[in-house]
């Protein structure tokens, strides 16, 4: 980690205090970043390699709002097949920058009632289900350079970012498709099954994915400040008698069509 830092660091002069991590279809907001200095991940020593279709496997700095950013457009999932030491590496090599603040987004399913297509959740929570069960990023010997052995998760999301957002959504008039939740990391990389989905709901899930959650654990063991949000791409099928069901594209073209939206809330947080 320290030598990609290292090697970062003598290849761009961005010394950023804020990272965002760009979810499926939600890559465009690191094409905002203006002085940009990008990087495909093969080309950094050390980097993990994506293999998704719509994430571009790039990093990119540059400034946003007078905010020194770096973004990841595309993320490593353990459904690839990376392990989660892997998928995580980029959060302590952006600790080792300098950042302080971590911006996570992903795409996600919802199961709360109130919850529309194209709804953007606040993320005040997570249920990290590979974590519950063993699958968990700070498995193996504790590293004290970054964080403790056992660290707290309560207020993970942290509180002041999460009201910010609220603040900052009424004033750019999004508040009405804005909603606050639980964010469930499922393993995938298939999507949920109709008991699956049912259980989720009853468990008291608002939105379930196959990311961030890997990722926020890391970040919150070396002292980062996280804020969270997911894109609700679809409704996730709760019932036998319905017949819809969800696929990539789709959950692709939601990121595109409500990418604007998603994009002016880490950018005005970026502000602070
Ligand atoms: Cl329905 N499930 C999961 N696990 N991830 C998703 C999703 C559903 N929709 C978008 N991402």
């Amino acid at each position: 980690k320290t030598a990609t830092a290292d090697w970062l660091m003598s290849q761009t002069k961005h010394r950023p205090q804020v990272a965002i991590i760009c979810g499926s279809g939600l890559g465009m907001l690191a094409d905002t970043l203006k002085c940009q200095d990008s990087f495909a991940y093969a080309d950094i020593p050390g980097f993990p390699q994506s293999t998704v279709q719509g994430h571009a496997g790039q990093l990119v700095f540059g400034e946003l709002k007078g905010k020194t950013c770096v973004c990841m457009q595309g993320r490593f999932h353990m459904y690839e097949g990376h392990s989660l030491c892997k998928t995580t590496f980029p959060i302590r090599v952006f600790k080792l920058l300098g950042v302080e603040t971590l911006i996570v987004t992903n795409a996600a399913g919802s199961l709360a009632d109130g919850f529309q297509t194209g709804d953007i959740m606040i993320i005040k929570d997570h249920i990290n289900f590979p974590g519950l069960v063993g699958l968990n990023p700070l498995c193996g010997p504790n590293d004290d350079k970054f964080g403790p052995r056992f660290p707290a998760m309560s207020g993970c999301y942290d509180k002041g970012l999460r009201c910010l957002a609220m603040e900052i959504a009424k004033e750019l008039g999004v508040a009405s498709v804005l909603q606050e939740g639980v964010y469930a990391m499922v393993g995938g990389p298939n999507f949920e099954t109709i008991a699956e989905a049912r259980l989720l709901h009853r468990l008291g899930v608002d939105a379930v994915g196959m990311s961030t959650a890997p990722e926020v654990v890391v970040a919150t063991h070396c002292g980062l400040r996280v804020f969270g949000l997911s894109l609700i791409t679809n409704k996730v099928v709760k019932s036998y008698e319905d017949t819809e069901s969800v696929n990539h594209e789709g959950v692709l073209e939601i990121g595109r069509l409500r990418s604007h939206t998603v994009q002016q809330l880490p950018n005005s947080l970026s502000y602070f």
